[in-house]
């Protein structure tokens, strides 16, 4: 579905009950947040994340960070080309340079991104203040506006707060899959009183509380909004899809017509199917559970482009 004009985004989102007998059968209601709706380019968080980031920029150049496979990546190139911004593309992974582009490289790549390969230390590293002007000079993007790695700072935390917004009184509980934890840390904090977010982590690790913390103070002052993490439904890391999962994923296609994204939002739905069926929620309670992406590359049986054996995200 697409947006009438490239730069009018779908806002506030659709949301849409949908009727599950795993959430009906224990007294709940099941929204889905069509935040993949947003903007055919832009999709899910990104919209949200990136346009206060360029605003901030203020006509400068954007760079920002991925791996190889980065739904972040994609949206900033997108955004650049809509916005007339340029962008550069910091990619982990210097061997890749040598590669024939992957999809979502050429699709970053035709966006008009160019696109800078770095070594995997440097990339882990690129935080630090002097690795960072390294980076920069190499890339030949001194003096442009940075955007973290998965686009979370504060500006985007800030974005984020609309979804809560928006949600306001619709739903007990909304559920997120979290990377960075930037939707998360924004979305709880524009929730009315009384109503709580759930972050389903898709990376094992358990650092996204201290995380989703440190950014609500940046973005906020203090700690926002009644929030929790549940660490149990990353299916092993960021980027695995085991058979149960993907037979999940096929299955809530199946009975719902949604494309179900697999790196976050199949862990998402898997994760609120399980905590339903715990009794997590109390009976006559409404759940949301926010569609952040959609599948890339798309095709026409619903099946992702699964990356092959990424450990690290965005
Ligand atoms: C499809 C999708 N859902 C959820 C997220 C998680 O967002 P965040 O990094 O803000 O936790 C991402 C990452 O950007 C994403 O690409």
């Amino acid at each position: 579905m697409t947006s009438p004009d490239p730069l009018t985004p779908r806002l506030p989102s659709p949301h849409q009950e949908i009727r599950d007998d795993r959430f009906g059968r224990h007294g709940l209601r099941l929204l889905l947040k069509r935040d993949d709706l947003i903007h055919p380019d832009l999709v899910g968080n990104k919209w949200r994340k990136l346009v206060p980031n360029i605003a901030a920029a203020q006509g400068r150049a954007l760079v920002t960070f991925g791996g190889a496979y980065s739904n972040h990546l994609r949206a900033t190139a997108a955004a650049g080309r809509l916005l007339g911004v340029p962008t550069t593309g910091v990619v982990r992974g210097q061997e890749l340079a040598d590669r024939p582009l992957n999809p979502s490289l050429a699709r970053c790549a035709a966006d008009g991104m160019r696109l800078h390969f770095v070594d995997r230390p440097t990339y882990r590293r690129k935080t630090e203040p002097d690795t960072l002007a390294g980076i920069l000079r190499a890339a030949g993007a001194e003096g442009a506006y940075v955007v973290p790695e998965g686009g979370s700072n504060a500006e985007a935390v800030r974005g984020c707060r609309a979804l809560g917004v928006e949600l306001g009184g619709h739903a007990d509980v909304v559920a997120v899959a979290c990377g960075t934890g930037g939707t998360l840390a924004g979305l709880a904090a524009g929730l009315p009183a009384g109503r709580r977010a759930l972050g389903v982590p898709v990376l094992r690790g358990g650092f996204l509380e201290a995380d989703v913390q440190a950014l609500q103070e940046r973005a906020f002052g203090a700690r926002s909004g009644t929030w929790s993490l549940d660490d149990r439904f990353h299916c092993g890391g960021y980027a695995r899809t085991p058979p149960e999962l993907e037979v999940f994923a096929r299955d809530f296609e199946q009975r719902h017509g949604l494309p179900v994204e697999r790196l976050y939002v199949a862990k998402l739905l898997y994760g609120l199917v399980t905590l339903a069926e715990e009794g997590a929620f109390a009976r006559g309670s409404t759940i949301a559970a926010v569609v952040t992406g959609r599948p890339f590359p798309e095709d026409p049986d619903g099946r992702p482009g699964t990356p092959p054996g990424l450990s690290r995200p965005l």
